[in-house]
């Protein structure tokens, strides 16, 4: 597809995802039960890292697709990625995770303009008015591509030091442009995308410290003198060593006060259980503190592919469960919570009922279909498990999204969770029997 035609397709998109954006919002006013939703109703987004590579996994896509609002490339839209020889655009990863975001009325945030890392080799050789020129052909290439279709790009990443100077990094872009080339770089993104908020992104600068306060006095200088930023991102990769800090909310509010939104996005915490919960809490609470706190990313899905996996730092686990911290997560954004939990599936009144039906049967598998029927209420919402016989695994399902908890599938509608009294609605999916044709059991439903 040529380039014209390729941006007259993803304009066309983009006006369908606010349809569908808008859509599912409506609908997560009501249950509320999945972390976007539950954002949404506070007025945030909450998103996740995405990688390309791991959309063709179900569960992957299922737990995504349930649970989020919004998505950052983790590394398709890096330099490297995106032109990795001067002047040759490549953007078939991150169109792909672009496409799927929009097909489901997710937001994508971009990331990343410039950085010092994932730069291709031949960046580093230029001189400095060619390196001036790459620069902002790269912003304007990039951006140009998703004009109208991110909400928020990281335009510079981790350009200051850590430690207690304050000092910038050294990079190609520092060393040889100096400190000027992120206000060439905020000036450049916003003439190639102004509906886009542009952010400086950087890690260690959640807490107030020296690094924190030269990004806050170089965000201030920005402002005073006009220089177009809109947004500071606050990466928070925290664990033992460098835990939530006590003043981070004091430190989002800091900046918000230049009159900037500041979004958590690269969020994620090591550790596990209840401890691991209350730092979760902890950064959800800080940002639904700052007004101007507009959404978080966690950065990445599911523990085992998360950059820091062995540390387990995400709200699902390498089996797509909810982990304690996505029950805090969720809980600290106002969301239902799990079954039986104050304002969650199963209080209050509404009931259904979900029963089972073998509907295909072959040598190697069969095909199941549950309904799901409203008791003598509306309900807005539901839940149904169905507990597969050991070896038994599930290959497809459709009219309905499933999270996987060893053989116990949970599902909960895709498009078809508001009932009205008495009514039914199904869902389906296709089992692989591995040498078992015994039927799985149908738990209980559970109506929001
Ligand atoms: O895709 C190649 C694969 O073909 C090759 O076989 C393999 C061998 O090492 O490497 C694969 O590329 C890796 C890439 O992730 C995709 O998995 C790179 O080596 C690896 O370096 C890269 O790591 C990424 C890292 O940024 C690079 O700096 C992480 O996935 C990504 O999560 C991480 O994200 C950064 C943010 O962009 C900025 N803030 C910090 C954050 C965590 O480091």
């Amino acid at each position: 597809m040529n380039m014209i035609l390729r941006r007259l397709s993803r304009a066309a998109t983009a006006g369908l995802v606010a349809a569908a954006a808008l859509t599912a919002a409506a609908h997560s006013a009501e249950a509320a039960d999945t972390l976007g939703s539950a954002a949404a109703g506070q007025g945030r987004y909450f998103g996740t890292a995405v990688a390309a590579g791991h959309l063709g996994e179900a569960d992957y896509t299922a737990t995504l697709d349930r649970e989020f609002g919004s998505v950052t490339p983790e590394n398709e839209m890096k330099w490297d990625a995106t032109e990795p020889s001067r002047g040759t655009f490549t953007f078939t990863s991150a169109d792909r995770i672009v496409d799927h975001a929009q097909s489901r009325g997710m937001d994508v945030r971009g990331h990343t303009l410039v950085w010092h890392s994932q730069l291709p080799s031949w960046v580093g050789t230029l001189g400095a008015s060619d390196l001036r020129t790459a620069m902002k052909d790269h912003i304007s290439g990039l951006m140009g591509h998703y004009k109208g279709e991110i909400h928020s790009w990281d335009v510079v990443n981790e350009a200051f030091q850590d430690g207690g100077s304050g000092a910038r990094r050294s990079s190609p872009f520092q060393d040889k442009l100096g400190d000027g080339f992120i206000e060439e770089a905020f000036r450049a993104a916003r003439a190639a995308d102004p509906a886009a908020k542009l952010c400086y992104n950087d890690y260690n600068t959640d807490g107030v410290n020296a690094k924190s306060t030269a990004v806050y006095n170089m965000v201030k200088d920005f402002t005073s003198r006009g220089v177009p930023i809109d947004c500071v991102g606050f990466q928070s990769h925290f664990n033992s060593n460098s835990p939530v800090p006590s003043d981070y909310r004091q430190n989002l509010q800091r900046f918000a006060d230049l009159g900037v939104d500041v979004q958590i996005t690269e969020l994620d915490i090591e550790g596990s259980g209840s401890a691991q919960a209350a730092d979760y809490t902890k950064v959800v609470q800080a940002c639904l503190a700052v007004e101007r706190c507009t959404g978080m990313t966690v950065w990445g899905v599911t523990d085992k592919y998360s950059w820091r996996s062995g540390g387990t730092p995400l709200l699902f686990d390498g089996n797509y469960a909810e982990k304690p911290a996505y029950d805090a997560v969720l809980s600290a954004l106002g969301g239902s919570g799990g079954p039986g939990e104050p304002g969650g599936p199963g209080e209050g009144t509404a009931t259904c009922t979900a029963t089972y039906t073998r509907t295909a049967d072959w040598d190697g598998g069969y095909n199941g279909e549950v309904t799901v029927t409203a008791g003598s209420e509306p309900i807005g919402s539901w839940t149904a498990t169905v507990t597969l016989p050991a070896r038994q695994s599930v290959s497809a399902l459709w009219n309905g999204t499933a999270a996987f908890n060893g053989n116990v599938m949970t599902v909960r509608p895709s498009w078809n969770g508001a009932l009205a009294a008495g009514t039914s609605t199904t869902f389906g999916f296709t089992v692989t029997k591995n040498g078992s044709d015994a039927a799985p059991a149908v738990g209980a439903c559970t109506a929001s």
